[in-house]
């Protein structure tokens, strides 16, 4: 039994959190960079909580540049051990609508140009990816935003794109018709990658904003739409935050999908090599 510390990575449209009680900003120092922002650590219904912005305060990290290590990193030193990713992402799907969220339980990863380990040379770590999230920390998110009134989609495979254009008309159809994607992002890898390596539980949590390119009866995705959608959503997207500590609790056990052990079999190097 440990106690639980609630992380929260707010994507486009979400720079902090309400209702903290005890909220202070802190600078996270990692050897892996520095983070996206100031943390911002707090307590909510009794359970401690983390806020991180992933672009930073005022927007100013794209997705390629955000210091994904640093991030995790900085999560994992103040001590948290469930990590919610919240993003906007495109639909691939005519039933998840803008508006909609989508838990997220796959992804396939086109990035091409970001750090995505704290492996290499050195230190030679493969952990397990066929499930990349959390069953336990998704269900939960699920949970909350039913609760907040969300349609809620529980599973959806996510296209991790570089950006920081969106996808052209023949990718769009491509990942939704040949690759099976659901939802289409630019933010979650190699994030959910590099929280399994540090032994975090993680949850990702995909507000719909949009049809990207392929939908006959949508024009194509623009920013003032995304931006107007995620007026709604980021309020609903807070009111699902504030949920989690009650549905969580004070408290937990040893993850029961082994996410908090993922490194137990995966070290390669040996200790004194
Ligand atoms: N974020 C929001 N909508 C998106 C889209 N259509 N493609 C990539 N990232 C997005």
């Amino acid at each position: 039994m440990s106690k639980t510390k609630i992380g929260v990575i707010g994507g486009s449209g979400i720079y902090e959190i309400d209702g903290l009680q005890n909220p202070k900003w802190q600078q996270v120092e990692s050897p892996w960079g520095t983070a996206s922002d100031e943390l911002l650590t707090g307590e909510l219904d009794g359970v401690e909580m983390v806020f991180l912005p992933r672009h930073g305060r005022g927007h100013v990290h794209a997705p390629s540049d955000v210091p994904y290590r640093a991030n995790i990193d900085a999560l994992k030193r103040l001590g948290v051990t469930d990590v919610i990713s919240v993003s906007a992402c495109g639909s691939f799907r005519d039933a998840m609508a803008p508006g909609h969220f989508v838990i997220v339980d796959q992804f396939i990863d086109r990035t091409r140009q970001r750090a995505s380990s704290f492996f290499s040379s050195g230190c030679v770590g493969h952990v397990s990816l066929a499930h990349p999230t959390c069953p336990r920390l998704s269900a939960a998110c699920a949970e909350a935003a039913r609760a907040e009134g969300i349609t809620v989609h529980e599973g959806g495979t996510y296209l991790a794109m570089e950006g920081p254009q969106f996808s052209t008309l023949a990718e769009s159809r491509m990942y939704r018709e040949s690759w099976g994607a659901d939802v289409i992002g630019m933010t979650n890898m190699p994030e959910a990658k590099l929280a399994r390596e540090a032994e975090l539980c993680y949850a990702s949590v995909a507000m719909i904003t949009d049809y990207d390119s392929w939908h006959p009866d949508h024009g194509e995705v623009d920013v003032t739409d995304i931006i107007k959608t995620l007026m709604g959503n980021s309020a609903q997207a807070k009111g699902m935050v504030a949920r989690l500590p009650q549905l969580l609790g004070e408290t937990r056990d040893a993850c029961p999908h082994g996410c908090d052990r993922a490194l137990e079999c995966a070290i390669l190097t040996a200790p004194d090599a």
